[in-house]
């Protein structure tokens, strides 16, 4: 656990103002009571459920449940560890960071940055062996010039079980950090490991700071698995990173090109496509949205051809317009991804494909009408409803009119009802959205009954009990300063347990319970149900006998229901401590 002095951090987030800090990445454009809203970066939503607290310094989404202090807004936001946040703000406010505060994960960060960047030149020396023909042969076989091989650093994992391992070691790192990594893999007998990446084409994965976070293989044949990509590490996440960023965040056009291979952005970039990035082996995730959204404002989607890439694009697309990213999809007659397109096309038909590919909507409509016969007058009624709830999403009024035009020609019915049937959907669209403001809105006042996300209650009683007596700790710490906070082993749900270890360990040391001096211990989802217990209200009048109250419930369910005898000598023992019961 990485340990900062309470002083620095509490220093840290009084020079870091939140408001100031999440105004960065998010327009908090309402207030409610004393807190500001905005859109929740940290999920998709079309109406304010994330609540910035000036007073208390904490950040609380009431739609993902997500919250905490200004450190923990940026660890989530920024992907960096806590002490990394906290070097983030030191940065940002000009603080100097202690130097004695490192604790180890900054270190081993760095160093497996190193040991990924020396990985990195290693594959890439390979091309140049007698070993590396086969990948040489491979890289001409698929067009790829020297001058691309440089400019993504490809390289080539020897077909062996320890090229890397040994040169890694040469340079003086353990088998551990290559582990850690995901370099190597351990052996079945659980002694030795051996490389990861073998006999394929590799591809550095950088980020946008420039950084070799991790790798993707390719294999040189078409055998199984087509991809091989590091594990999750401590630098490496699938799912919030995108392969080519580091280049295409330099393009001028405007726009991200979102193709599925590696093979297919490399091929872009060569044919002068600078923008294509790729997601990292998975559909596109809402954090690569986010990432993307956070350069462009606009995304061509070039997926594959075939049925997967299609399906692939649709969701894409549903998670794109979240963030008002502007989509469109590219269709490719003819060849099957846009590598194959360029080989047979040539660039400047891509880039004419690329001109006059469809907004989403003209997509959606056309995939819309081809699962529809529009022979079939039920069928067409079918459509035009589909069709016309697509058009109703749409801002402008001209727009709505030429699709609707389009619809009317397509259809046969006259455009007087297609736009009879857009309106009244955009009607029906537009209460909702406003019974899901009001919802939003009313929220804050409603908090207490707010269920927690992610919480596990497997007994309201005793949960009820455990939420109050974190809300004593919190707003009334003078009821511990004659007794002990009870121990946490009486806790039945585990997440509040936890959080509750965190408070009274931190309470029976007499430091303080400052959200800023929190965050290297909670999760952002732990700091979230923190905030939402903290926000909601509390009856502390008496709060003495309260606290008798959850600490009886507690034992009681410790103790078991059918344990009398143990009972009653416990409210005995209260009833002479405090007048429970009386
Ligand atoms: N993929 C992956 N890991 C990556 C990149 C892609 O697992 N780092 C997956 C994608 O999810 C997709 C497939 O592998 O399902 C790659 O798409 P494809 O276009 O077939 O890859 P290419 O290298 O372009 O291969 P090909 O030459 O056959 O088009
Ligand atoms: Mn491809």
């Amino acid at each position: 656990m990485p340990q900062f002095s309470e002083q620095f951090l509490q220093e840290l987030s009084e020079r870091n103002d939140i408001v100031d800090v999440v105004s960065g990445y998010v327009q908090l454009t309402k207030r409610s009571g004393s807190n500001l809203f905005g859109l929740c970066p940290f999920h998709s939503e079309k109406t304010p459920s994330f609540s910035v607290s000036p007073d208390k310094q904490i950040y609380h989404c009431f739609g993902c449940g997500k919250g905490g202090s200004v450190i923990g807004f940026i660890m989530e936001i920024e992907n960096l560890s806590f002490p990394d946040a906290v070097g983030f703000l030191a940065r940002r406010a000009g603080m100097a960071m202690p130097e004695e505060n490192d604790h180890g994960e900054s270190k081993r960060r760095e160093r497996m940055l190193h040991l990924n960047r020396d990985a990195a030149r290693f594959f890439h020396e390979q091309l140049k062996t007698p070993a590396g023909q086969t990948a040489r042969d491979y890289i001409a076989r698929r067009g790829l010039t020297a001058r691309t091989v440089t400019n993504f650093g490809l390289g080539f994992a020897p077909n062996t079980w320890s090229s890397l391992t040994d040169a890694m070691k040469q340079k003086g790192y353990s088998e551990r950090e290559l582990f850690e990594a995901g370099l190597v893999r351990q052996g079945k007998s659980g002694r030795g490991v051996y490389d990861t990446f073998r006999n394929r084409l590799m591809f550095p994965v950088i980020d946008v700071r420039g950084n070799v976070i991790g790798f993707s293989g390719r294999i040189l044949d078409d055998g199984e698995p087509k991809y091989m990509n590091s594990p999750e590490t401590l630098v490496f996440s699938k799912s919030h990173n995108l392969f080519a960023l580091n280049l295409a965040k330099k393009s001028k056009s405007g726009y991200l090109i979102l193709a599925e291979g590696n093979i297919d952005v490399a091929s872009l970039h060569q044919a002068g496509f600078d923008s294509a990035v790729a997601s990292l082996g998975t559909s596109l995730t809402d954090a690569q949205a986010r990432l993307m959204s956070r350069y462009v404002s606009e995304v061509v989607i070039a997926y594959d051809n075939d049925g997967a890439g299609q399906k692939a694009a649709q969701r894409a697309i549903t998670i794109l317009e979240k963030l008002d990213v502007r989509v469109r999809v590219l269709r490719m007659e003819g060849a099957k991804d846009p590598d194959e397109y360029i080989a047979k096309f040539g660039p400047d038909a891509f880039r004419n494909l690329l001109e006059k590919s469809e907004n989403h909507v003209e997509y959606r409509l056309d995939s819309l009408k081809a699962n529809f016969d529009l022979t079939s007058d039920e069928q067409k009624v079918a459509f035009l409803k589909e069709a016309a709830d697509i058009v109703a999403q749409l801002p402008g009024a001209v727009e709505r009119e030429v699709y609707a035009m389009r619809l009317s020609e397509q259809t046969g019915v006259p455009r007087a009802a297609v736009l009879d049937e857009v309106s009244r959907r955009r009607k029906q669209r537009a209460r909702r959205e406003h019974k899901e403001v009001q919802r939003t809105e009313s929220r804050p006042v409603r908090v207490a009954e707010e269920p927690l996300k992610g919480v596990r209650i497997q007994d309201t009683e005793a949960a009820a009990a455990e939420r109050n007596l974190i809300q004593f700790l919190c707003h009334d710490p003078a009821l511990f300063r004659t007794r002990e906070p009870p121990d946490a082993a009486l806790f039945v749900t585990p997440e509040f347990r936890h959080i509750y270890e965190v408070l009274s360990e931190r309470a029976k040391r007499g430091e303080s319970l400052d959200p800023a001096v929190l965050t290297g211990e909670l999760s952002s989802v732990e700091f979230g149900m923190l905030t939402t217990m903290l926000n909601a209200p509390t009856e502390l009048s008496n709060s003495e006998k309260a606290l008798e109250d959850c600490i009886y419930i507690l034992r009681k369910k410790q103790h078991g229901s059918g344990n009398d005898t143990d009972l009653s000598a416990l409210q005995k023992q209260m009833i002479e401590k405090k007048g429970y019961g009386g």
